[in-house]
């Protein structure tokens, strides 16, 4: 599916250690789905996870997917068959204020991110190996500025379709549409 910002993007989150980083995953889930990506792979997956994720679809709207794949490996390699653009989100990567210009010509991504440890070989598979600053942070952070590169800000006002509950953006206070 492509999306309203004429971007295909899906998110592959490469590392194990789930059960202590559930909070990580969960945000990484969050921003791929309001930042205008498809769909998240991950190696294992929560039933809790899943469900969480549903509820906000079903909630707020959209049809974000999170898919359990068989390894990191295959989903790059299978990417890369559909003429995805690999790029892999590492502080020892080039900048992406410097690669921005070159990326943004493609339309269809799968974007890798670590965990706590990333196996050696990622950085020889990937397309792109590319950094949000030199320093080390967070996958979720360096996910949301790389997504919102890529689609050129375009992502900030997707429209998620319908949904059981919408925002209504307000100066002050919490304003909460609820379509019947
Ligand atoms: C906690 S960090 C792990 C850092 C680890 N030492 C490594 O191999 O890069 C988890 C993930 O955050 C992302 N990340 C952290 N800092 C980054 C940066 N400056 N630029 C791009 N991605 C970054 C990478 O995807 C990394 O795998």
């Amino acid at each position: 599916m492509t999306l309203g910002t004429g971007k295909s993007i899906r998110v592959l989150r490469i590392g194990h250690r789930y059960v202590r980083d559930y909070r990580t995953l969960t945000h990484l889930c969050l921003v791929s789905r309001a930042f205008g990506a498809e769909a998240i792979y991950l190696e294992e997956i929560d039933d809790g996870l899943m469900e969480g994720v549903r509820e906000v679809n079903d909630a707020w709207g959209g049809t974000f997917e999170v898919h359990k794949v068989p390894s990191w490996k295959s989903t790059i390699t299978e990417a890369k068959k559909e003429g995805r653009v690999v790029i892999h989100l590492t502080m020892y990567g080039l900048p992406v204020q410097d690669k921005a210009k070159e990326l943004v010509e493609h339309d269809k991504f799968l974007i890798a991110v670590g965990g706590p440890k990333v196996p050696g070989d990622v950085y020889q598979l990937a397309d792109y190996n590319i950094a949000v600053t030199s320093q080390p942070h967070s996958e979720v952070a360096a996910l949301a500025i790389v997504l919102h590169e890529l689609q050129r800000g375009e992502e900030l006002k997707k429209e998620f379709g319908p949904a059981k509950m919408k925002i209504i953006p307000s100066e002050k206070g919490k304003r909460v549409e609820k379509p019947t």
